[in-house]
């Protein structure tokens, strides 16, 4: 058993501190934020995330790990710090790196000789070794180890790795990390510090890259009066392209894939890298969200302005409350500024969400949502969406228009209960020309 301290009680540092102790250390994580470590000590996980609030109380009470505020104490007795602090977007791109910077008097001044840290934040390539100048400590092992969570599955991804990326100058640094995660299995990649720390950000944004291509896919699909869906099985059967991160949606969200996509188009402006595809990878994900709006205009036998638009789902993707960067927010106050008028549910989602206050209704359930609306539109998969009454939701709803932009609810039914579906990436209507729809108040034949 080794005694290791966490930095940050976020979803990251959360997350591989119960996941350190199920691996038998002795753990102490600390936080800044004194009201976040007074909810944890009552048991309270400030986000959505399966398994590990039980984690968190099961090693808490057993005496295995730690939460607080103050102690830079259990530093002096760490065999290792694993840094997990966020390193959130700057209105360029570029990540800041405050929080990470204003551990490092401490980490230097009270890391017990021979002590490891491992930076698991996601950082702009450079950081290793701008952090291990800045510590000025030789007798101290500094490993790049970035994380791969997913949201919703962080327990399952931190104990099931694909990989585990080590980047250090010194083999015998990165095997000292590699002893803390034994019983692990998973490919290692050993690897010096900056490549390490490019891994992190090529990994999202080629996750971005390939979900936009199966976005501008599903958008050629329906111009084309074909269908997106067998369009990716085609493609996902070849083992080099396989099948995820192809499904269409109202683009790609959440706390990662943008900002790591602009964290990586900033490092690249400072070099003389030509990064023009990243630049057309966010300009094409702006276009997929904001064609949502204008597919919603144009499938409306009236004007947006004034309609009343039932949402099912806010959080950027489901099993998780997270609304950072959903793609909700963007249609939503597209929609707002277009004088729709928006009610909207999301089973996690109740509190209200920052910079919509004034563009939403939220309703308690998919029924309260579609009541008296003109189009439903389903922005999140949440499961419980996949079998709605649409029976009975058509007969609540004003109008007759549906758009799935997940291909997630249950068109045969809505159909058969009178809607009109729309399936991104599917021309579900007598096609082939959206533009006929546009012709107001005639509705499609
Ligand atoms: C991502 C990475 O997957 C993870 O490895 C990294 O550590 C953190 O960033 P996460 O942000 O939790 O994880 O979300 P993810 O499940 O990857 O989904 C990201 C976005 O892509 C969501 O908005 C989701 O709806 C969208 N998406 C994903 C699609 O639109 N289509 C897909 O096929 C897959």
């Amino acid at each position: 058993m080794t005694t290791v301290t966490v930095l940050g009680a976020g979803y990251v540092g959360l997350t591989t501190a119960a996941c350190l102790a199920y691996l038998g250390h002795q753990v102490h994580a600390i936080d800044i934020d004194i009201a976040r470590v007074r909810r944890l000590a009552s048991g309270h996980i400030d986000f959505l995330e399966p398994g590990l609030p039980e984690m968190i109380r099961y090693y808490q009470q057993a005496g295995q790990l730690t939460i607080s505020n103050t102690a830079w104490r259990p530093l002096t007795s760490s065999e290792a710090v694993f840094i997990c602090l966020p390193t959130p977007a700057q209105p360029d791109g570029r990540a800041d790196m405050t929080a990470i910077d204003a551990a490092i008097p401490q980490l230097r001044d009270h890391l017990a000789p021979g002590g490891q840290v491992v930076l698991k934040s996601t950082v702009p390539p450079g950081t290793h070794r701008r952090l291990t100048a800045a510590l000025a400590r030789n007798d101290i092992a500094v490993v790049s180890n970035p994380e791969f969570l997913r949201e919703g599955s962080a327990v399952q991804d931190w104990l099931h790795p694909d990989r585990v990326i080590l980047g250090s100058d010194a083999p015998d640094h990165s095997r000292r990390v590699a002893d803390l995660y034994h019983n692990i299995t998973a490919p290692i990649v050993h690897t010096d510090p900056t490549s390490a720390e490019l891994i992190k950000y090529a990994a999202n944004t080629f996750l971005a890259l390939k979900i936009t291509y199966g976005n501008m896919l599903a958008e050629l699909c329906e111009h084309l009066g074909a269908n997106s869906t067998d369009v990716r099985t085609g493609l996902g059967h070849d083992p080099r392209i396989g099948y995820q991160y192809l499904q269409s949606g109202p683009g790609w969200g959440g706390p990662c894939l943008p900002k790591d996509t602009r964290a990586l188009l900033a490092v690249g402006e400072q070099s003389s890298a030509d990064l023009g595809l990243i630049k057309a990878l966010i300009h094409a994900n702006t276009h997929h969200q904001h064609r949502i709006v204008t597919l919603l205009d144009q499938l409306l036998p009236g004007p947006l302005a004034g309609a009343r638009i039932g949402i099912l789902g806010l959080a950027f993707k489901p099993g998780t409350s997270d609304v950072r960067d959903s793609p909700a927010l963007p249609i939503i106050s597209a929609l707002a500024a277009r004088q729709a008028k928006v009610t909207a549910y999301d089973p996690a989602v109740t509190n209200p969400v920052p910079g919509l206050t004034d563009h939403i209704t939220h309703a308690s359930d998919a029924a309260a949502a579609l009541t008296g609306c003109d189009a439903a539109l389903l922005v999140t998969e949440w499961p419980q969406f996949a079998h709605l009454p649409w029976r009975t939701l058509a007969r609540a709803m004003r109008g007759n228009t549906v758009l799935d932009t997940r291909g997630h609810l249950d068109a045969d039914e809505a159909t058969r209960a009178g809607l009109r579906v729309h399936v991104l990436g599917k021309s579900s209507w007598p096609q082939p020309d959206l533009q006929l729809v546009r012709a107001r108040g005639s509705k499609p034949a």
